[in-house]
């Protein structure tokens, strides 16, 4: 899995994102993608690598669909695997007790960033 730079990057914004939704993100850097989804849950904000941790593949089968149909825990569509979605752990399925792979976030101005190290300049991400 490709590492991400250490910049601290714009996201989205955090209005963009439902209560109890999430959205898909793919940030594009030096000829590496890396999917990864924000979570607006609970009044917290998390952000995770989209990759399930049974198999790496991508969680959701439809763009911004991570929830499942309660809007409780964050599902895979491929077999099924229910995460908490403020820890990002697994608590049903294949991958019970594996974690998706949290990424740090910080909430300004009513942006959404991927908090890396110290701050650079804010580089947009693509959806
Ligand atoms: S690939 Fe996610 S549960 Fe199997």
């Amino acid at each position: 899995m490709a590492a991400l730079s250490r910049k601290r990057r714009v996201l989205c914004a955090l209005d963009s994102i439902a209560e109890l939704g999430a959205r898909g993100i793919t940030l594009r850097d030096a000829g590496h993608e890396t999917p990864l989804f924000v979570v607006r849950f609970a009044d917290e904000v998390r952000a995770y690598r989209n990759s399930c941790p049974h198999t790496g593949i991508s969680l959701n089968w439809l763009p911004d669909q991570f929830f499942d149909a309660e809007c409780r825990l964050l599902q895979c569509s491929m077999h099924g695997a229910l995460f908490q979605p403020l820890t990002g752990e697994c608590v049903h399925g294949p991958c019970l007790g594996d974690r998706l792979e949290r990424l740090p976030v910080e909430i300004r101005d009513g942006l959404v960033y991927l908090a890396q190290d110290a701050a650079d300049d804010a580089c947009p991400a693509e959806r």
